[in-house]
């Protein structure tokens, strides 16, 4: 209803409503671990049917059954690097669930070399998974996010982005960067069809991609408290709690933006 003099006083907010993602269909990648699979857990937590994509079969397979157990989930052994399975993955959840409504890119890989001397063809790898790979869903996913009326897409960054660092993560660090203008640049296209496209970008979290990295994990875990402005290690459920801002009508006002789920350690 556009605003006039009569109605633009609030009367009422629907919080519960608004941050409600009952119902939806999502496609979470990278759902097999980490944060993607918190964020897939919270999303059949919350009465969402959620489309799984991992490379990791044997990981998935377990994932989907305990989610099948909790909610409605489905999952698809699926390389983001092969732009036919990712269409016929996204077209059979669509079928199955009825449509797409919400899209979550979060896998990746995270090689570690000096940019002074990585192999291209590595730069080409882990550009082709960290950036084309979450194009490849976009293209897939965005006629039903279209067709939804409220569709949401959700593209990991990093904070890595923002400091330049840690040493030896330049390839992951660029394509970091490249999602942010990717997503700015898909939010100008798709949000006039009525999707959003965000960034959501995390600081430190304790997944597998960080232990074992740091010989005294003590020491990492003090470091970054150290950096950041609240003084706790970040958990899973913050990035989990911050998707479900940003794939539910809550977030509809917002595009094309980068939020940073760091503890106030950069600011954007
Ligand atoms: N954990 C952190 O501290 C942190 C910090 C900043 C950003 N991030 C970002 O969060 C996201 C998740 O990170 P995480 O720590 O959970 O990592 P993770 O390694 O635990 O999970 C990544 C998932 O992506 C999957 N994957 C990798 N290559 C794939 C491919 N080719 N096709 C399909 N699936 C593939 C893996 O199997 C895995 O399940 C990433 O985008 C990462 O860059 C993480």
């Amino acid at each position: 209803m556009p605003p006039t003099a009569d109605n633009i006083e609030p009367t009422a907010f629907d919080a519960a409503g608004l941050f409600n993602i009952e119902g939806r269909t999502a496609v979470v990648t990278g759902a097999a671990h980490g944060l993607g699979l918190a964020i897939a857990t919270a999303f059949v937590g919350a009465g969402a049917n959620v489309g799984l994509l991992d490379i990791d079969a044997d990981v998935l397979a377990d994932v989907e059954a305990r989610l099948k157990g909790r909610g409605r989930a489905v999952a698809h052994t699926v390389d983001v690097r092969d732009t036919v399975a990712v269409s016929s993955a996204i077209r059979d959840i669509a079928t199955e669930f009825g449509g797409i409504d919400i899209l979550v890119n979060d896998a990746a890989i995270f090689p570690s070399a000096p940019l002074a001397d990585i192999d291209l063809d590595e730069v080409a790898s882990v550009l082709d998974i960290n950036v084309v790979g979450y194009l490849r869903t976009v293209q897939a996913a965005l006629p039903y996010l279209q067709a939804s009326g409220h569709g949401h897409i959700i593209n990991f960054g990093s904070v890595t982005f923002f400091l330049g660092n840690p040493d030896g993560l330049g390839a992951y660090i660029a394509t970091k960067g490249a999602v942010v203008g990717l997503t700015r640049a898909l939010a100008r296209e798709v949000s006039p069809l009525g999707v959003t496209a965000n960034v959501l970008a995390p600081g430190a979290f304790p997944t597998r991609a960080e232990f074992g990295l740091y010989e005294d994990q003590a020491a990492f875990d003090r470091s970054v408290i150290e950096k950041q402005s609240v003084k706790r290690r970040g958990s899973v459920s913050d990035i989990a709690a911050a998707a479900i801002y940003l794939a539910s009508d809550a977030s509809d006002f917002v595009t094309g933006q980068t939020l940073l789920v760091d503890g106030g350690w950069t600011f954007n």
